[in-house]
């Protein structure tokens, strides 16, 4: 049986912090955040937001869009790193928000869970719903996995640059217009590591960027060399000799934590890839220099980190390498378009795999590229640390959702926040009544109950 991501939708606060007024305001080169990092704009939530109203935001959206009843839907599973109750899940708050439009008790017939690992749980949540449809317990309904979170750091740390928030919620079912998944394929890595966490009680993560970016390049790498050999068993895809598993994919998302990770992480598997076949030969012609080896080649990602003359030789072999034409090629063709949306978003944890994605249906669209049949491949990565590579090929009905893709209108007017005001909603100042725009037609966060008995109870509006 098929099954698949029949639509998506988005949710991105319309608040936002310019990459040029960060750099000006944290004394750094703004070059360093377009260019370097590939920021431009981070969207901030305001002062009555929280992740479950992202999350309801979108949800509402696709649900009217697709003319959707409560009675439709069988599973809402939300996927967040953003949680801000131990116990009770996301998904709750979400259906509670929901049945203020439908109706109390519309979803009471649905089930679901919140599921957490870091950037990779909305992978796992979606992997989950589709072997729920394909084992025949959908019964004609259709499930929504809302991924959704606010990426924020501590002030002045060097994860400030890679903010950003917002929900993006995917309808699955057994006739996807879309993207059907290929079965029997969806592969894992998994490792217990400390390179991004956030304890508990504490709003802003503990990050070992460096250390995090090396880590996930290691566990998508390992999650592919898994896939591969599942591709092979379950005879899927022909590699044959000379070829990559690379080569059959159209398309590849990676997960994007920033913009330009994304194009790290693609050299990294290309190099991995390519250093195989005879084609390398050609290529190493190309860069003129030998590939660095690190000191310790069997060593860990602190020696490797450490290697100071690896680091730097590495860093410009990758960049000769980034600019070959076969590299080139790839880049252009396979992954350039899934990272406009990041740029003018920022960091969605969660949801920056699936914003990728998105990114890439509506900027391919735009280039007359028919993509029906074509095979879109997902390395996704959660700190601490999981990686899933799968994927899916994109199904004949995709242009009537994909000629409607506007991620400007999508988005709606947006309003540039001032350094003051960013300050202002970063360090928590503001009550929701305080918020800096009066959005109708969304839910609204009202309060969050300070009394021993209540406390933590969250109230919601959906604001005509
Ligand atoms: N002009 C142009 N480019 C510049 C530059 C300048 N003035 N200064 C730096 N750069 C480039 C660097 O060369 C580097 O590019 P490269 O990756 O191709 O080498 C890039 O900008 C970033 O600079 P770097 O010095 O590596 O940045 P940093 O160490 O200050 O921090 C992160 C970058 C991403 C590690 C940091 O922002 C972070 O930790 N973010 C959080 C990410 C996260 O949460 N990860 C975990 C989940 S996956």
């Amino acid at each position: 049986m098929a099954a698949g991501i029949d639509d998506i939708a988005i949710y991105i606060p319309r608040l936002y912090i310019d990459a040029a007024d960060f750099a000006k305001a944290r004394g750094l080169d703004p070059v360093k955040l377009q260019k370097g990092l590939g920021v431009s704009q981070m969207a901030i939530v305001d002062a009555n937001q929280d992740p479950a109203i992202l999350a309801a935001n979108a949800c509402l959206k696709i649900m009217q869009k697709n003319k959707l009843s409560p009675e439709d839907i069988g599973r809402l599973y939300v996927s967040t790193e953003s949680s801000f109750d131990e116990s009770k899940a996301m998904n709750s708050f979400v259906i509670g928000m929901l049945e203020q439009v439908y109706g109390q008790g519309a979803f009471e017939h649905c089930g679901g869970v919140e599921t957490k690992f870091a950037c990779v749980s909305g992978s796992y949540a979606l992997y989950d719903n589709t072997n729920w449809i394909r084992a025949g317990e959908a019964e004609g309904k259709h499930a929504l996995v809302v991924v959704s979170d606010i990426a924020k750091y501590d002030m002045g740390s060097s994860g400030e640059m890679t903010q950003g928030a917002g929900a993006m919620v995917m309808l699955l079912n057994d006739k996807p217009r879309l993207l059907a998944f290929d079965p029997r394929v969806t592969s894992t890595s998994i490792k217990d590591e400390y390179d991004f966490y956030r304890p508990f009680g504490k709003e802003t993560p503990i990050v070992h960027g460096q250390y995090s970016n090396m880590l996930y390049m290691i566990q998508v790498r390992k999650a592919l060399e898994a896939y591969k050999k599942k591709v092979i068993s379950s005879k899927l895809i022909n590699i044959e000799p000379g070829e990559t598993i690379l080569d059959h994919m159209d398309y590849i998302n990676m997960h994007l934590p920033y913009s330009n990770m994304g194009k790290k992480a693609l050299a990294y598997l290309v190099r991995h890839e390519w250093r195989q076949l005879p084609r390398w030969k050609k290529i190493l012609q190309e860069i003129g220099i030998e590939e660095p080896i690190p000191k310790d080649p069997r060593g860990t990602i602190e020696s490797v980190l450490g290697d100071e003359e690896f680091m730097a030789k590495d860093h410009e072999f990758t960049k000769l390498f980034t600019k070959t034409p076969e590299y080139q090629e790839v880049y252009e063709s396979k992954l350039a378009s899934s990272l406009i949306a990041s740029s003018m978003i920022g960091n969605l944890y969660t949801a920056s795999l699936y914003l990728g994605f998105r990114s890439s249906l509506e900027f391919e669209y735009q280039k007359g590229i028919k993509l029906e049949g074509k095979r879109v491949g997902f390395g996704s990565y959660g700190s601490g640390s999981s990686a899933m590579v799968f994927s899916g090929v994109i199904q004949p009905e995709y242009e009537e959702i994909v000629k409607n893709m506007n991620l400007e209108a999508e988005i709606g007017d947006r309003r540039k926040l001032t350094w003051e005001e960013y300050e202002e909603l970063h360090e928590n100042k503001l009550s929701p009544e305080d918020s800096m725009l009066h959005s109708k037609k969304e839910f609204i966060l009202v309060d969050v109950n300070k009394e021993t008995e209540s406390k933590g109870e969250r109230r919601y509006i959906y604001n005509e």
